[in-house]
């Protein structure tokens, strides 16, 4: 317990500036994500339980927890990719409803851009296609704008020189950071991330990191699915425990790794902590 108790305080005090960061980005009251009693069930396992959730303009939450405990879920839902059970869900104060049809589905969806864990490149196309694809079909950008507009976030992710390379020449690293690029191309309200480095070589995870740092600082609004501790606790403006279907508890990050209230926010915590380097 000594070298957990030296771990979690030595951990804080490399985070003085990140402790600013919401001092830095501002949050603002605009609620761009709200959901309420959302539920998720696969037949008769119940995987959201009556989710509250709200993010509002320019605020980073990061969503911690074990495994299963339906964080893919939830972020898939809110992009319906997965059809929530009941609830609602609304996107900057559009429902979501997942009945609706594709063309009426598709505006709402687009506000939020999507990063997997696998990447999901498009593999037959290069780098500034995989960018310029949905800004073109979705947002009807003119292929001039949409290049202009790709190569601009190639400068930002530091990917310049892979613009005309296919992703099976790019690193895993590099891949999602193409990835990041192409999401921020849609010019979304939000970004959602699921694991965004969970895939990656250990030396190859910083890169991405650094990307989400510095989209953190510039005001972007993202939901951070991460087992990386380190950025949930320093970049973050909020902390959400999830387990078993549930927010267990949430609030600020230092509050929530210095001093959970939870049982099981502490054993999870405890458990991930005593992992890091
Ligand atoms: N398509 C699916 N069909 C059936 N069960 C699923 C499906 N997707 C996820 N689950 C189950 O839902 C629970 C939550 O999964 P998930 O949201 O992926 O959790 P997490 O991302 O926190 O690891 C798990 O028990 C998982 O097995
Ligand atoms: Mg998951």
């Amino acid at each position: 317990m000594d070298s957990q108790q030296f771990k979690m305080n030595d951990a804080f005090t490399t985070t003085n500036s990140g402790n600013l960061t919401p001092a830095i980005n501002g949050v603002e009251d605009e609620i761009i994500i709200r959901t309420v009693k959302l539920n998720k069930y696969f037949g008769d396992k119940h995987v959201l339980k009556d989710i509250d959730f709200e993010v509002r303009k320019r605020e980073v939450v990061a969503v911690i927890g074990p495994s299963g405990s339906g964080k893919s879920t939830l972020i898939r839902c809110l992009n319906a990719l997965e059809k929530a059970t009941s609830g609602e869900i609304y996107i900057h104060g559009e429902k979501l409803n997942s009945s609706l049809s594709v063309k009426r589905l598709s505006p709402i969806r687009s506000e939020l851009g999507m990063v997997f864990q696998n990447f999901n490149l498009f593999p037959h196309m290069t780098v500034i296609e995989n960018i310029i694809e949905a800004p073109r079909l979705v947002r009807k950008m003119s292929k001039d704008q949409a290049i202009a507009l790709g190569e601009k976030l190639l400068v930002k992710v530091g990917l310049s020189d892979k613009r005309d390379a296919y992703p099976n020449r790019l690193s895993g690293g590099q891949k999602q950071r193409v990835a990041i690029a192409r999401a921020l191309a849609m010019q979304p309200r939000a970004l959602l991330f699921d694991e965004p480095t969970s895939a990656l070589d250990p030396e190859l995870v910083g890169e991405v990191l650094k990307v989400m740092k510095d989209l953190a600082y510039e005001g972007s609004t993202m939901v951070v699915v991460t087992h990386e501790m380190q950025f949930a606790r320093d970049v973050s403006d909020r902390v959400v425990f999830m387990s078993d279907g549930s927010f267990i508890e949430q609030g600020d990050p230092e509050e929530i790794f210095k001093n959970p209230k939870e049982k099981r926010t502490q054993l999870f915590l405890e458990r991930v902590l005593s992992v890091l380097p």
